[in-house]
């Protein structure tokens, strides 16, 4: 990758890398994250969003390969930062909570996604390069959508409160 980023071109292939890594990163936490749901509702929309997260890292690689660059990552330490303050909430919370902190933390994550496509948008917009902000604004387009579908399962998670165990409804 590059020592000095001199253009906006170079800013722009920087980015995309990190974009990788972001989705990437996202991938894997959508499958922890899914494994610890709850409900099955929940599991059912994050499985859908890993389903259209290993469709936009095919879109990234497909950006690469029509930039005719070698496709390379570059880091992106806020999803992982994302991933690992969800990972440690979820440590310290119990399973009836678990929700809450899942959906906390994919909402945190789709809100970054969504402003990193919109300046891969911009970018692709600047160079003229229709084909890539067709590529961009199809992966902002699902994680606006996935945004919008958590943020009305957090707020009725919320106001359903904690998870009730079988051993509750004996009580
Ligand atoms: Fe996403």
């Amino acid at each position: 990758m590059f020592e000095k980023l001199t253009t906006a071109h170079e800013l722009f292939i920087f980015k995309l890398g990190s974009a990788l890594s972001m989705e990437q990163d996202s991938l894997q936490m959508l499958e922890d994250l899914t494994s610890r749901a709850q409900r099955v509702e929940l599991k059912e929309l994050l499985e859908e969003h890993t389903a259209e997260t290993r469709q936009q890292l095919a879109n990234l690689q497909r950006a690469f390969e029509l930039l005719g660059e070698d496709i390379d990552d570059s880091p992106s330490p806020t999803t992982a930062g994302l991933a690992k303050e969800g990972k440690t909430t979820l440590r310290k919370t119990i399973p009836q909570l678990a929700d809450q902190v899942i959906l906390a933390g994919a909402l945190e994550t789709e809100h970054y996604e969504i402003a990193v496509y919109e300046t891969l948008v911009a970018a692709a917009l600047a160079e003229g390069r229709t084909e890539l902000v067709s590529i961009f604004e199809q992966n902002l387009g699902q994680e606006k959508a996935a945004a919008e579908k958590l943020r009305a399962a957090s707020r009725e998670v919320a106001a359903q409160g904690p998870v009730h165990s079988p051993e509750d409804e004996t009580i």
